[in-house]
């Protein structure tokens, strides 16, 4: 590759951090369009919404997806899903469209759905799981009859699809012509083909999602006894009275059939945060050392069901046994620190229940890893979490020069102050360039800039 070009990537994703996840490079979301059958004035084309995400879940109240026609096309009729709005469908006196929308918006139904109107893997309220943690639930499929093509029998791609998945963040790119599906009869021994196939990616943005953060980190070991809270108004600041038990945390919220910014009862602490990690480095063995993680929930009103959180740290590229949560080895994404992905083992922590009146809601896993003599030490907090992530959400971080230390390291306690300057300064910077992208309003232009980010990180051939 070009060195300059090289450069301007640097200086891009260093400018546009969060464009795409670094420890999921290639997650996306792909919406297929299959023609499998010609009609009239029309077709009728299966779409596949499939989640190829590590971690990253359609939670709550699931996903929506909407497009606009090319031409003057109608959906005649739909099963699987359902479009929100009827439309105007007054030129059709003798059909009874089931929408006539130039845009129409869809959703999924839920499992209550009357079976003449199910796909198969349809009506799970829009909810995928990750590609990672449940392949099997990582999919929906509907059907839809199309019509009023009128002379241009093969159409033309819907445009401008949107994916709310739930709420923005997403950016897809144009539905394009791609070699027809191809799928097995015969016990595999036949392919079958569909007559056309569209496909398009989208792309996930937490910058575009413009979340407040949901969670953040804390540490602890056995070589010290000092705790490292989470920082301070990580996701919020406190009420001035501190003897309140309940505080109102601002929070995205999907409510009805949109995105807001509302508010959820917490339990009040100084960072605010509905969820928090804490990780404790536990014991130190010949062979092997041991952490505990802890996954805390701090609403009142609200469990996770299916979490799921990642951690990066390079302990991971040995062994780690998880004695109470399941676990998955991330395929490397060129760190060398591993990436190590955890969830609940179904029926017995895979639900993350809401804070009670006397206790945060909590899920909990020791872990043991073998250790590489080369690299394992206890100093410089090298044991603790380099990144977390939960339910694919970046946890705030506590800043270096407050890790617990080794007691004897005072003299290396230079360095890592060093360190933190250095990481406030690209803080600092990070902050007031998102801060004047917003100002600037360029979020439009950023959210095309990103997808073209995208394609030149994974062609890097095209040059
Ligand atoms: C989307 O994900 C699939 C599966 O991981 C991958 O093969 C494909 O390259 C990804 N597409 C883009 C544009 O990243
Ligand atoms: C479900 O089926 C019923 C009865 O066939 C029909 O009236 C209704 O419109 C269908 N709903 C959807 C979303 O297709
Ligand atoms: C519905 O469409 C018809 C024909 O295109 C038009 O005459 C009528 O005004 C429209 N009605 C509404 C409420 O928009
Ligand atoms: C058919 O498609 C052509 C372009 O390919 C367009 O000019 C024409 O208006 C379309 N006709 C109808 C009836 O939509
Ligand atoms: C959370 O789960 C508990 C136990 O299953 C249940 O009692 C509670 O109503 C749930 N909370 C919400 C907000 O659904
Ligand atoms: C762990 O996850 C895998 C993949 O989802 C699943 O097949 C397996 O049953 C899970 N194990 C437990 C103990 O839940």
């Amino acid at each position: 590759m070009n060195p300059m070009i090289l450069v301007f990537l640097f200086f891009f994703s260093f400018f546009f951090p969060n464009c795409y996840d670094p420890l999921d490079p290639y997650g996306n979301i792909t919406v297929t369009f299959d023609i499998h059958q010609w009609t009239n004035d029309g077709y009728v084309a299966r779409v596949t919404i499939q989640n190829y995400h590590q971690y990253r879940h359609v939670d709550q109240p699931g996903w929506k997806i909407g497009w606009t026609w090319a031409d003057n096309e109608i959906i005649l009729s739909m099963s699987g899903a359902f479009a929100t709005e009827q439309g105007n469908c007054s030129d059709f006196k003798f059909q009874s469209p089931h929408s006539c929308k130039k845009d129409p918006v869809i959703v999924d139904l839920g499992p209550d759905a009357s079976p003449q109107n199910m796909t198969d893997a349809c009506c799970r309220g829009g909810l995928l799981s990750s590609y990672t943690i449940n392949p099997a639930n990582s999919f929906s499929f509907f059907e839809v009859a199309v019509g009023n093509l009128g002379m241009n029998a093969s159409g033309h791609a819907p445009q401008d699809l949107t994916l709310w998945a739930p709420g923005p963040g997403y950016t897809c790119g144009l539905l394009e012509d791609v070699d027809p599906t191809v799928s097995l009869e015969i016990g595999g021994r036949r392919q079958v083909q569909v007559f056309r196939t569209w496909k398009s990616t989208c792309t996930y943005s937490t910058f575009l999602a413009n979340k407040t953060p949901v969670c953040c980190v804390s540490l602890s070991t056995f070589y010290n006894p000092k705790i490292t809270p989470c920082p301070d108004c990580s996701c919020g600041c406190r009420d001035a009275d501190k003897s309140k038990a309940l505080c109102i945390s601002q929070i995205n919220q999907l409510q009805g059939p949109d995105f807001i910014k509302s508010q959820d009862i917490v339990h009040c602490s100084d960072h605010m945060c509905p969820v928090r990690v804490h990780w404790h480095v536990q014991s130190n063995y010949v062979g092997h050392w041991r952490v505990k993680v802890t996954v805390s929930n701090y609403n009142y009103k609200r469990n996770y069901s299916n979490w799921n959180v990642v951690v990066q740290h390079p302990g991971f590229s040995q062994k780690a046994t998880p004695y109470s949560f399941n676990s998955s080895v991330l395929p490397s994404a060129g760190f060398s620190e591993k990436v190590a992905l955890f969830w609940g083992i179904s029926y017995y922590n895979e639900e993350l229940l809401q804070a009670g009146e006397n206790q945060v809601g909590s899920v909990t896993t020791q872990i043991l890893l073998e250790k590489d003599s080369e690299s394992f030490t206890l100093s410089n907090g090298w044991a603790l979490p380099r990144r977390v992530y939960f339910n694919g959400e970046n946890c705030e971080m506590p800043l270096p020069d407050t890790f617990p230390m080794l007691p004897n390291a005072a003299s290396s306690s230079l360095k890592p102050v060093n360190n933190c300057f250095f990481i406030l300064q690209i803080l600092f910077f990070l902050t007031f360039t998102s801060q004047l992208i917003n100002l600037l309003g360029f979020d439009k232009q950023l959210s095309k800039f990103c997808l073209s980010l995208h394609f030149l990180i994974h062609n890097p051939l095209s040059f």
